[in-house]
């Protein structure tokens, strides 16, 4: 297997302007119009620059219900609309993501797994950077599996290692493996935990996330259709990702990391824990608990939007 650093990386490619969302791509420029398939919207069809230029705020998250209820939520919070208003979906045609705004705030959903989050921040990347967005802070609100925490937690993403607990994501592209790395903004991450502080309605912690390729055995579960291992063997591998720093377990971080990396995004992953992989793996809470738990990262990113758009206005 041929493993590549990806050039892309290397920050000195990066533009000068970090505040702008960079795509690296010469192809782009040959394309007399751009057509985004998956948001069914596209430059030679809508005026983007006018729809999305003042977007700061991305939040992304697995469920196109969850994402349109943190958009009426955001909009409440910040007093933007008339609370009982209906917000569109923007991606009204396809059915494949969900995206709603509100001011300066974008929500899109992203479904479940690498391959459809990729398909979605491909598409993400260029509309901000066809709508010339600057200064956007993106961050992926959404749910996992902890270890030994008691659930409901919030983990704020440190780095995102894949199911070896290393920190990188492999995309494989033209038969070879090219690795990214998938740090997230620190600064970003230490101001979440102090806003997780200020609230102080729920326990957050910043700690490492593994991003596995499947919920059921790619996670060690015992009750999936399939399975090749005996419940000790599950117990010493969540042990040893305790150990190697991995507080939780989802299936999203490592490529957004990577994306949002190579982008210049500011980015960060705000997931809640649905239960302690230790003791379990059905997610057998009741629906108004785990209802409650996926409403958290929500609160937490609607308080720190909240409170940047405050200092921002206390500047000007
Ligand atoms: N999401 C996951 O990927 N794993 C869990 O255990 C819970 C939510």
């Amino acid at each position: 297997m041929l493993c590549l650093q990806d050039n892309m990386d290397q920050k000195d490619e990066k533009p000068n302007c970090r505040s702008l969302v960079y795509v690296h791509n010469p192809h782009l420029d040959a394309l007399k119009e751009d057509f985004l398939y998956h948001f069914s919207l596209g430059t030679g069809t809508h005026n983007l620059p006018e729809m999305f230029g003042d977007v700061k705020f991305v939040c992304v998250g697995g469920s196109p219900w969850r994402m349109k209820s943190f958009i009426e939520y955001i909009s409440a919070e910040l007093n933007l609309e008339d609370p009982s208003s209906d917000y569109p979906n923007i991606c009204a045609g396809t059915d494949r993501y969900a995206m709603y705004k509100a001011g300066p705030v974008l929500s899109v959903s992203h479904g479940m797994g690498i391959p459809s989050i990729a398909i979605m921040l491909h598409e993400l990347i260029k509309l901000l950077h066809y709508a010339r967005c600057t200064d956007v802070t993106i961050i992926r609100i959404g749910t996992s599996g902890g270890i030994g925490l008691e659930p409901g937690t919030v983990v704020v993403t440190k780095q995102s290692v894949d199911a070896t607990f290393l920190p990188r994501f492999e995309q494989v592209t033209l038969g070879e493996t090219v690795v990214r790395n998938t740090d997230l903004d620190p600064s970003l991450a230490e101001e979440l935990l102090r806003c997780s502080k200020e609230l102080d309605q729920f326990q957050t912690v910043v700690g490492n996330t593994m991003c596995t390729l499947d919920f059921y055995e790619g996670q060690a579960r015992l009750d999936g259709a399939f399975c090749s291992y005996t419940e000790k063997d599950k117990h010493d591998y969540l042990t040893k990702a305790k150990e190697a720093g991995v507080c939780n377990i989802e299936m999203e971080s490592s490529v957004f990391a990577a994306m949002c990396n190579l982008s210049g995004l500011r980015a960060a992953v705000v997931c809640v824990t649905l239960l302690d992989r230790l003791k379990g793996d059905q997610l057998s809470s009741s629906h108004d608990v785990l209802h409650n738990y996926q409403l958290r990262p929500q609160v937490l990113v609607g308080y720190y939007i909240k409170k940047q758009l405050k200092a921002k206005s206390q500047r000007s």
